[in-house]
C-alpha cells in the first residue's frame, strides 16, 4: 500500500520541487499491537514547494480514513501548556470576536473539545466539527456540541442550513491537516457572515526551516504555512489574510486570521512577516535545499550517538510516543536495539509498539523504575512541562537527548 503522488501543487496545480524524502514511513498515530505488525500501511514521506504559489506540501497523500477514525489516538488535552493555551483562546475569542446578541463559534478539528468546553461554560452558540468519533465523544461529555463529520463544502452548506452562518471558524492543528482546500473554503464562504472571520494556526514553515525540525513533517502535516504561501491560497477563494500572530506552541506557529477580501484592513504584523520571510528566502528552493542537508546531518549525528551510548552499555529509553517521532525513528532507523521503550502518558499507547520502528511504549511510570541513563526527548515540543516534571530524573544524574536544532545532551 502506498499513498497518492501528484507532481503539482494541490491549490494551484503549479509545479512541486521536491526538497526532502524521509523516505518510507507508517501512519505517525498507528500503533500495533505486539504480534501485529503485519500489513502495516506506509507511504514515501517527501515535501516540495510549489513553484507558483510557494505553498509547501507533501508529495503523497494519505487517506484520510486511515488516520482519523473512530480510534484517533491523540488527546489535545494531555498536555496542561496546550490546556492552557486553548483557555486563554477561548477568552480571548469571547471578549473580543464575538458581537451581536447571539453569536456563532465553529471549530473544525475540536478534538476532545479542549478549547470548546470553555465557550460551552460561557453558553455561546457552538459546533464542533470532528471526523474522529472516539474524541468527539469526550467532548460531548465536557457538554460541547459536535458533529462527527470531515468538514468540506457539503458539511459547511448543512451547517448553514441548520444553524445560521457563523461569526468565527476556528481550526487549531487541522487546516494543515487537510488536502482538499479548495472544498473547505467553498465551505467556509457558505458558513462564515459577510463579516466572519476564520482563524488557524498551524506549525511554522520559517520555524520549522530555522530550527531544522524535520519532525514536524509526517503523514498528517500535509501544508506547511507560510504568511506568503496563505495570502496567496486566502486570495485564490476570495479571502484576504488581514492578521498573523506567532505562537511559542508545538515547537513554533503561526495563527493565521482570513477575513473576505476587503472587509478588513490587515494588520501591519502581516507585512512584517512577509517581510521577515523574505529575508529567510523561505520561498526558495535553495533554502529548502539546505534544510534537507541540515536534517541528513541531525540524521548522522543521532545515530552515531545512539550506536555509542549502546556500545557503552548505557540504557537509553525515549519520552514522548509523538506522532513527530514516526519521523525521526523511521528516518534515522531508531528501533528496540538503540532505544529500549518509549514512556507516555496516552493509555491507547501504552502496551503498544512505535509505528514502522516497534519500540514498546510504557506508562509515564516505567520511565522511573529504574531512571535510564539517558532519556531521548521525543516530545521535546513539551520540553520545559516535561523536564520540570522530571526533575528527579536531572537529579539522580540522568541526561536528556535532544535533537532540535542540533543534537546534544543536557
Ligand atoms: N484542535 C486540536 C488541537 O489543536 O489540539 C486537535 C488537533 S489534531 C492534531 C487534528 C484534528 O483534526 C483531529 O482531531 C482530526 O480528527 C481532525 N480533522 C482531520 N480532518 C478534519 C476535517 N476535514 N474536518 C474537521 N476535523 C478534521
Ligand atoms: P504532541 O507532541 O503531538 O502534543 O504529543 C505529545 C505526546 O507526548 C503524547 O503522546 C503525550 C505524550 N506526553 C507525555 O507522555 N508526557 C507529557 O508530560 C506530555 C506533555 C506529553
Ligand atoms: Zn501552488
Amino acid at each position: 500500500m502506498t499513498g497518492r503522488f501528484m507532481a503539482n501543487c494541490r491549490i494551484c496545480d503549479g509545479i512541486l520541487h521536491e526538497f526532502i524524502d524521509l523516505g518510507q514511513q507508517p501512519l505517525s498515530d498507528a500503533f500495533p499491537a505486539p504480534g501485529a505488525t503485519e500489513g502495516e500501511f506506509f507511504f514515501r514521506l517527501a515535501a516540495g514547494l510549489c513553484q507558483e504559489c510557494t505553498m509547501v506540501q507533501l508529495m503523497e497523500e494519505v487517506p484520510r480514513e486511515k488516520m482519523f477514525h473512530q480510534d484517533y489516538p491523540y488527546h489535545s488535552s494531555g498536555s496542561s501548556v496546550m490546556r492552557e493555551h486553548f483557555e486563554e483562546t477561548a477568552r480571548r475569542f469571547l471578549k473580543d470576536a464575538l458581537p451581536g446578541p447571539d453569536p456563532f463559534l465553529v471549530e473544525l478539528g475540536c478534538n476532545d473539545g479542549v478549547m470548546l468546553g470553555a465557550v460551552s461554560a460561557a453558553g455561546v452558540r457552538h459546533l464542533g466539527v470532528e471526523p474522529s468519533g472516539g474524541v468527539a465523544e469526550v467532548a460531548r461529555g465536557k457538554g460541547v456540541r459536535v458533529r462527527t463529520a470531515f468538514f468540506e463544502e457539503e458539511t459547511a452548506l448543512a451547517i448553514a442550513a441548520e444553524d445560521g452562518r457563523a461569526d468565527v471558524v476556528y481550526a487549531a492543528n487541522t487546516l494543515c491537516h487537510i488536502p482538499y482546500l479548495d472544498s473547505i473554503f467553498r465551505g467556509l464562504d457558505a458558513l462564515l457572515k459577510p463579516d466572519g472571520i476564520f482563524v488557524f494556526e498551524d506549525p511554522y514553515l520559517g520555524e520549522i526551516v530555522e530550527r531544522t525540525s524535520f519532525d514536524q513533517i509526517y503523514d498528517e502535516h500535509f501544508y506547511f504555512f507560510t504568511a506568503r504561501s496563505v495570502r496567496a491560497m486566502a486570495a485564490r477563494f476570495g479571502f484576504e489574510l488581514v492578521d498573523v500572530e506567532r505562537l511559542p506552541v508545538h515547537g513554533g506557529e503561526v495563527r493565521y486570521t482570513l477575513a473576505r477580501r476587503g472587509r478588513r484592513t490587515p494588520a501591519p504584523a502581516v507585512a512584517a512577516l512577509l517581510a521577515d520571510e523574505e529575508r529567510a528566502g523561505l520561498a526558495e528552493p535553495a533554502t529548502l535545499d539546505r534544510f534537507a542537508a541540515d536534517v541528513a546531518r541531525v540524521r548522522t549525528d543521532l545515530v552515531e550517538l545512539l550506536r555509542t551510548l549502546r556500545a557503552q552499555g548505557r540504557r537509553v529509553v525515549a519520552y514522548g510516543a509523538t506522532a513527530k517521532s514516526a519521523t525521526v525513528a523511521n528516518y534515522c532507523g531508531i528501533g528496540p536495539e538503540l532505544v529500549e521503550f518509549v514512556c507516555d502518558t496516552t493509555p491507547a499507547k501504552q502496551g503498544r509498539l512505535t509505528p514502522g520502528s516497534h519500540i514498546p511504549v510504557r506508562p509515564a511510570r516505567a520511565f522511573g523504575d529504574p531512571y535510564p541513563d539517558f532519556a531521548l526527548l521525543f516530545a521535546w515540543n513539551h520540553a520545559e512541562e516535561i523536564m520540570a516534571k522530571e526533575r528527579e530524573f536531572g537529579e539522580a544524574g540522568g541526561r536528556w537527548i535532544l535533537y532540535v536544532p542540533e543534537v546534544r545532551t543536557v
